[in-house]
């Protein structure tokens, strides 16, 4: 049987590598070699302000890894990188045993024989160029984001048998789609499976496949008999055999935020076994917009990078996974990997959400000119078909380097691959020009031209989404998605003004609210979900943009607000006032107009107590179906908020109601103090065995709740407990010996956020924070390390 061995701790990382090394196996020059875990990035960076270079150098990884006994049998060693960036040679007691280039997709290198020391220790060396090589998407021209460096994400160890699977292809689908009666009903389905055995002993003859399916109301299993080639008629080492096509009844459907997985499971016997989940759903986009299992379903996204402050992209993947959260939490259903494919199990994780993915190869704007370039798109396609075939979750393969120009021979290969790959799905091509060459299946475009306030003369602001015909230039309508809008139109930050804020949520609405009504267009993906570090071309010259709806710490700006409001209130309701209810912080003391977004039929305002009118409505106020003819929970407008300079001021409270009864209440402090530190992890438990992460959130509110948007001030945080590995804005060990830390984090806009990484030791980690100037300010938290998986 197939034994795996996650390689993620006893690495060495030098900053450089020297030819010396590949002889070498000496890692205890301390000046040198650093002892370090997987994920890593090659350079930790500051959140802003850093140099954008920081990152573009070649260095080395090395460890020892044992090989067990074993030359004589016939079985095969391989080596599995998830994510290297950007270009990996790896070395095996000297010798070159392989190279990968592009730092998105995974790779595995075979170590043969001529270089492997079986039953005994074996010096592995990585050198890792994390360049930015013009030969490789994205490189080559200038980039809006980082794409930092090293083994940034697991490596794994496989010790396999003469015969084990390669790529396994599985392919469900619903026998009668036209008859899916809602999301909840049972259907039948065929499975088509074809898996890629390895054979690379040549062996001929009968061999047995178990399979085994497995999930909500089906247990299902049969076995086949297949006939090794064995390299007869000129075959190779890789055998698919296809297994056509398997019919079951009873399947649970795969929705939107209705993750029914079913288990895959094949079996060579006892040389090898595979497992995946897959998902029985019916999709696709047509001139008329997306439909899933039977329905018209409009798309609200927004785009993800998949990088964090100072850990880059070496981020494990249960914390990534927290980002997935916040999509449905904030009331969307699909996400864009802008711009290249994310970690395995992020998407993995999707696929147990229900949430849907758009996924696309690497690169940005700029298309290299060179033959070998032009064969790593290619090679990037078939990556990300193959890795994420089986997951329901994504609907779309974006073969187009993100908004690069029409490109007709290279975009032909890149569909022609794509649907030779995966006939079972769409094909998209992000561009940001109008009438481009239609190659994919669906129009897939970049969309900005919102450029102004709802109430702006000369027509500025006036259009928050083109009609796809004056996109496409074409006389009919197409499958067509806006994959971004917003971003570099109007950044802004977690600390930016309050009129600023309420624009910037203002503008998401009515993106969102373009996208309802146009019938023809499946939806809408805005830029972005969280701000990034990037390239100093970019941003606002602190190496970030502003961009996302939420912060780089992963805390919501008011324009996540505009995605959570339109949430069905029986999931949550929502009721955010734009407001941070001060008399100084707009111009001329104005405290209007108010925009509060909420999922409520009316709200209710009261000032000091007081019940308010708002104009001729009278006090109910409702949402502005005049303004927003799309949301499905339009805001509702205070336009005018008596206010004076010099006049008592006090605080205010908003009710909001459903059905005449009162569901939600904000108050609103008049004379708002910092009150309270929350100290909140994502997870507060986590494995020691695998290096995993929490957020803690660190955030600062006043009497009633609210976050306090100005306050800047300084976290000291003391860690305690077993060995682990922190991310902040700085991190240092305590001056009193114990082995603990000390950390610092800057509050910006009244939050930040730091990171805690197991790092194989068990325990309880104490932390104990306080607000620098702040004496009252205090928090402590516990976060339980185990050695085996307990959730919370
Ligand atoms: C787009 C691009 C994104 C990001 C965005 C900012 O042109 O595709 O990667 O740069 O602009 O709004």
């Amino acid at each position: 049987m197939r034994h795996i061995k996650y390689l993620d701790f006893d690495w060495f990382y030098c900053p450089e590598f020297r030819e010396a090394f590949l002889a070498e196996s000496d890692c205890s020059d301390a000046e040198l070699w650093q002892s370090v875990q997987l994920p890593h990035t090659n350079a930790e960076l500051p959140g802003s302000y850093f140099d954008d270079r920081a990152c573009r150098f070649v260095s080395a990884y090395r460890r020892n890894l044992w090989l067990p006994p074993g030359q004589d049998a016939q079985r095969v060693a391989l080596l599995r990188f998830e994510g290297v960036m950007n270009y990996a040679e790896i070395y095996l007691n000297g010798i070159q045993i392989g190279c990968h280039k592009g730092g998105y997709t995974p790779f595995e290198v075979v170590l043969p024989d001529s270089a492997a020391h079986w039953g005994e220790d074996n010096r592995l060396l990585v050198r890792v160029d994390s360049g930015e090589r013009s030969d490789t998407p994205p490189f080559g021209f200038v980039i809006d984001y980082l794409t930092y460096g090293g083994i940034y994400r697991e490596v794994s160890l496989h010790i396999c048998e003469a015969l084990h699977f390669g790529v396994v292809k599985l392919s469900p689908a619903i026998s009668e789609p036209q008859n899916i009666r809602g999301k909840d009903s049972l259907v039948s389905g065929w499975l088509r499976l074809e898996p890629e055995i390895a054979n690379p002993f040549l062996l001929k003859g009968q061999q047995q496949l178990d399979l085994r399916i497995l999930g909500p109301g089906v247990e299902f299993s049969q076995s086949y008999l297949i006939e090794l080639q064995g390299g007869r008629d000129g075959g190779g080492p890789t055998e698919t055999c296809i297994l056509d096509s398997l019919e079951l009844d009873g399947l649970r459907l795969w929705d939107i935020g209705q993750g029914n997985l079913y288990e895959v499971e094949l079996r060579l016997g006892e040389m090898d076994r595979y497992s995946a989940k897959i998902g029985w759903r019916d999709c696709h986009f047509g001139p008329e917009g997306f439909r899933i299992n039977g329905r018209n379903q409009k798309l609200i996204g927004l785009n993800r990078h998949q990088s964090y402050p100072y850990a880059g992209y070496a981020m494990p993947a249960n914390a990534q996974q927290k980002d997935a959260d916040l999509f449905p939490e904030y009331g969307c259903n699909i996400l864009r990997t802008s711009h290249y494919p994310q970690h395995r199990q992020f998407i993995e994780y999707c696929d147990e959400i229900g949430l849907l993915v758009f996924t696309e190869i690497p690169g940005w704007q700029h298309i290299g000119e060179s033959a070998e370039w032009q064969e790593q798109v290619l090679c990037d396609v078939r990556d990300m078909i193959l890795r994420d075939y089986n997951s329901p979750s994504v609907v779309l393969w974006g073969v187009r380097i993100n908004e690069s120009p029409d490109h007709s021979d290279l975009y032909r290969k890149t569909n022609e691959l794509a649907r030779w790959l995966d006939p079972t799905r769409q094909t998209g091509g992000v561009r940001c020009h109008n009438n481009s060459e239609l190659l994919e299946d669906v129009y897939t475009m970049n969309n900005f031209v919102l450029n102004g306030r709802i109430d702006e003369g000369g027509g500025k602001g006036r259009i928050a989404l083109n009609s796809q015909q004056e996109i496409t230039g074409l006389d009919h309508a197409v499958p067509y998605l806006v994959t971004e809008s917003n971003g570099h139109m109007f950044p802004t930050k977690a600390w930016d003004t309050e009129e600023r804020r309420t624009e910037h949520a203002v503008r998401h609405l009515r993106v969102i609210d373009a996208a309802h009504i146009a019938r023809q267009h499946s939806g809408s993906i805005s830029w972005c979900a969280f701000d990034y570090n990037t390239h100093h071309e970019f941003g606002a010259g602190d190496k970030i943009c502003h961009h996302g709806v939420f912060d780089m710490y992963r805390e919501p700006k008011f324009a996540a607000w505009a995605y959570r409001s339109q949430k069905d209130p029986a999931a949550a309701v929502v009721l955010e006032p734009l407001s941070c209810w001060a008399r100084g912080e707009r111009d001329e003391c104005r405290m209007g107009p108010l925009w509060v977004l909420h999922n409520c039929d009316y709200i209710e305002l009261y000032i000091n107590g007081k019940l308010q009118n708002n104009g001729s409505q009278g006090h109910k106020i409702y949402p502005d179906r005049g303004l927003f003819r799309g949301l499905p929970h339009p805001p509702s407008i205070i336009r005018q908020i008596d206010s004076l300079w010099g006049e008592a001021f006090g605080g205010a409270e908003i009710k909001g109601y459903i059905g005449g009864t009162e569901v939600v209440a904000r108050r609103l402090a008049g004379n708002p103090s910092a009150d309270r530190l929350l100290l909140r992890a994502d997870q507060t438990w986590l494995r020691a065995a695998r290096p995993e992460a929490t957020r803690i959130c660190l955030r600062v509110t006043d009497q009633f709740g609210n976050s306090l948007p100005f306050l800047m001030a300084g976290v000291h945080l003391r860690l305690t407990g077993p060995k682990v590995q922190a991310y902040a804005d700085e991190v240092s060990p305590l001056s009193d010996g114990s082995g603990g830390w000390e950390l610092f984090s800057t509050l910006r806009g009244g939050s930040s956020a730091i990171w805690l990484l197991s790092a194989g030791e068990a325990g309880t980690a104490e932390l104990e924070a306080r607000v620098i100037g702040y004496p009252k300010l205090t928090a402590r938290l516990q976060i339980q390390i185990n050695l085996e998986s307990v959730g919370a």
